[in-house]
């Protein structure tokens, strides 16, 4: 294994034997965080309409198995703008993970390279852009619209120069999504102050593992990336992410016809739940979509990716790459999606409940029990490679 790769810190190792399930990583992530942060992952938008239809939807679809076969070793592999991953998983960007676990992006990292897989870097991670591409294996790179177009220009030079492959442009986002569970608790809203953390105490006291990993980790509390082009060379906190200003979080259409000029590789649009969206997303000069509702953490009332997806598919699967997130919890659900088109999902909270509850090793453990739940269910309807996947392999009975 190349030196890269390795667990660079002992800290949080954990059993994780008896971790059958993404509930059992939830239930340990839940017990490793400080309160607030536990909603600040797990919530979603006012009244988690979404959050919970996300996964809803996904259990309502029934396989169509096809039985007195055997395939012993089901092929997971496929490609995704010409690159070959192991399994059609990618990491989702997600911001505030180095506040979870001080492995934070790294971590993240280095277990989807471990899984031989791609891990999309948020705008918003917790150590800058250049040290997680330093770690091996490919990454691509999520932008948001930090300072209008001089915010993003720079994000993206430094993406390119860092050697990103692809650029993911956020377009559901121009105002945090109203998360209640999170603000009630406030955790984000400031620097962990002496002050503020006689505030926090109550949930600070019964998480005094998460607290000294915390401190020895320098407190980090702010959007790593946003030092260089933040005032006075300061980052942001992460709290800024939930402010609404007069300026949009999220690119526009123009904009991303704009930053086609800029990027070099393939451009992917992430937000899309509309044929129509995703046809805009072509001509501005995007080569694939993820269609997501950032799981459930946006507009409340969003529909389920899952549901829309046929949609996005007719109309533009011949010419564009299509992924999917938002609600995949295990690999059948994975499997369902790639038999409705979609190329690749990508995984949220999962693997943040495994950084969160383990560090990088919690990420590979979630990693694993996805790759087999994959395997197992091809096995089960009879399912030779990811390949052969179709809406004839589910049922609506
Ligand atoms: C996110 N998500 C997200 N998306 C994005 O484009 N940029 C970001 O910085 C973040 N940050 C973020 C933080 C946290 C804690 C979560 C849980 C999510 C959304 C993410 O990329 C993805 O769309 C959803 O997480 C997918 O849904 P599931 O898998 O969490 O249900």
């Amino acid at each position: 294994m190349p030196a890269a790769l390795r667990r660079t810190s002992t800290i949080g190792q954990a059993n994780l034997a008896g971790v059958l399930n993404h509930e059992d990583l939830r239930a340990r992530a839940r017990r490793a965080l400080p309160l607030g942060l536990w909603q600040f992952v797990d919530g979603g938008a006012e009244d988690e309409i979404t959050l919970a239809r996300n996964t809803r939807a996904f259990q309502e679809l029934c396989f169509q198995p096809r039985m007195g076969v055997w395939h012993p070793a089901p092929r997971l592999k496929t490609r995704i703008f010409g690159l070959e991953v192991s399994m059609p998983i990618l990491t989702a960007p997600c911001g505030g993970l180095r506040q979870l676990h001080p492995e934070g992006d790294l971590g993240v990292a280095r277990a989807a390279a471990r899984a031989g897989t791609v891990q999309i870097t948020s705008s918003a991670s917790g150590h800058t852009l250049e040290e997680i591409a330093a770690i091996d294996g490919p990454k691509w790179f999520q932008l948001y619209r930090f300072w209008g177009r001089q915010g993003m220009e720079s994000l993206v030079g430094r993406a390119q120069a860092a050697n990103y492959r692809a650029l993911v442009v956020t377009i559901d986002s121009p105002v945090s999504g109203s998360r209640e569970r999170d603000l009630r608790y406030a955790f984000r809203s400031t620097r962990l102050s002496p002050r503020r953390a006689l505030a926090l105490a109550p949930q600070l006291l019964p998480r005094p593992r998460w607290v000294w990993r915390y401190w020895r980790d320098g407190m980090p509390f702010g959007l790593a990336n946003t030092a260089p082009i933040g005032p006075g060379g300061r980052p942001l906190p992460l709290s800024a992410m939930g402010q609404s200003g007069p300026e949009s979080l999220c690119a526009s259409w123009e904009e991303i016809a704009w930053i086609r000029d800029l990027w070099h590789g393939p451009l992917v649009v992430k937000g899309v739940l509309s044929g129509e969206d995703a046809r805009r997303a072509v001509a501005s000069g995007a080569d694939g979509v993820i269609v997501s509702n950032h799981g459930g953490r946006q507009l409340d009332g969003a529909p389920a990716t899952i549901d829309v997806l046929p949609r996005i598919v007719e109309a533009i699967g011949e010419e564009s790459e299509i992924l999917l997130d938002s609600g995949v919890r295990r690999g059948a659900d994975v499997v369902k999606a790639m038999a409705l088109g979609a190329g690749a999902v990508l995984v949220g909270r999962p693997y943040v409940w495994g950084l969160a509850a383990a560090g990088q090793a919690g990420v590979e453990h979630m990693l694993g029990l996805l790759r087999a739940d994959m395997v197992r269910t091809l096995q089960l309807i009879g399912c030779a490679a990811v390949e052969d996947l179709d809406a004839s392999w589910l049922t609506y009975a």
